[in-house]
């Protein structure tokens, strides 16, 4: 399973790409507003960061097919070719899907809360669905079994599409999605660096250096020994 940033803030992106194994950066019109900075601005920023091949993920506005396409076509002109359009799985979005997939375009379908969307989404080509795990809870369903019923009938249909799972609220959803084998997880910054936040891993490391200290001496490591 791919580990995805979603999120706008390059001071966030930089610290999480030194610290943990990532695959990329997703966006949203939301999380492009909570950056305060005009659209082009941040994400040419990011992809400069995590580089031309890294996976970017940016989202139309548009509501019309045609519109939508037009905004396709910008932000791959800004952003590089292979960025991942986001397209909203509705109506307007699965035409724009099936005319972008024909020019080579890759394509996440995102605002994915039904297995029938994914699977619409799927059919018109669309290379991930992004069904939105804490929103689908939030409404009284079940997100994860509803990502594990959009993978289950990508691979018996052989549709190539991957699962992106994406609005996570904590580790436990991740993992459990993570065990079923899903393609890829797009996660906050909050929830990426709550993942291994735990007491018991922390009073693990420091009774490990309290120990070797009390041997060798305060501050000493094993290169000073
Ligand atoms: O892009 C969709 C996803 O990131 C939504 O997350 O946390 O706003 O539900 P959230």
């Amino acid at each position: 399973m791919k580990l995805i940033i979603d999120d706008a803030h390059i001071d966030q992106i930089k610290k999480i790409y030194e610290f943990y194994p990532v695959d990329g950066v997703t966006t949203n019109p939301t999380i492009l507003a909570k950056s305060g900075r005009q659209p082009y601005d941040v994400l040419k920023e990011i992809r400069e960061f995590i580089g031309a091949e890294a996976e970017l993920h940016v989202q139309v506005i548009a509501r019309t097919a045609e519109g939508m396409m037009e905004d396709a076509h910008r932000i791959r002109k800004e952003l590089g070719e292979n960025t991942y359009v986001k397209i909203p799985s509705v109506q307007e979005g699965f035409k724009a899907m099936k005319l972008l997939h024909n020019d080579g375009v890759n394509i996440t379908a995102t605002a994915i809360y039904t297995p029938m969307q994914a699977f619409l989404a799927a059919k018109s080509g669309a290379a991930y669905a992004a069904p939105y795990i804490n929103r689908i809870d939030n409404m009284g369903y079940n997100g994860i079994q509803v990502a594990r019923h959009i993978h289950d009938i990508f691979r018996n249909n052989a549709l190539k599409t991957e699962v992106l799972a994406a609005s996570f609220k904590n580790s436990q959803q991740l993992l459990e999605l993570c065990e079923y084998g899903v393609g890829a997880a797009t996660v906050s910054p909050d929830v990426i660096f709550g993942l291994v936040k735990n007491q018991a891993i922390t009073s693990a490391v420091d009774d490990f250096i309290a120990d070797f200290e009390k041997l060798v001496g305060a501050g000493k490591t094993m290169k000073d020994c």
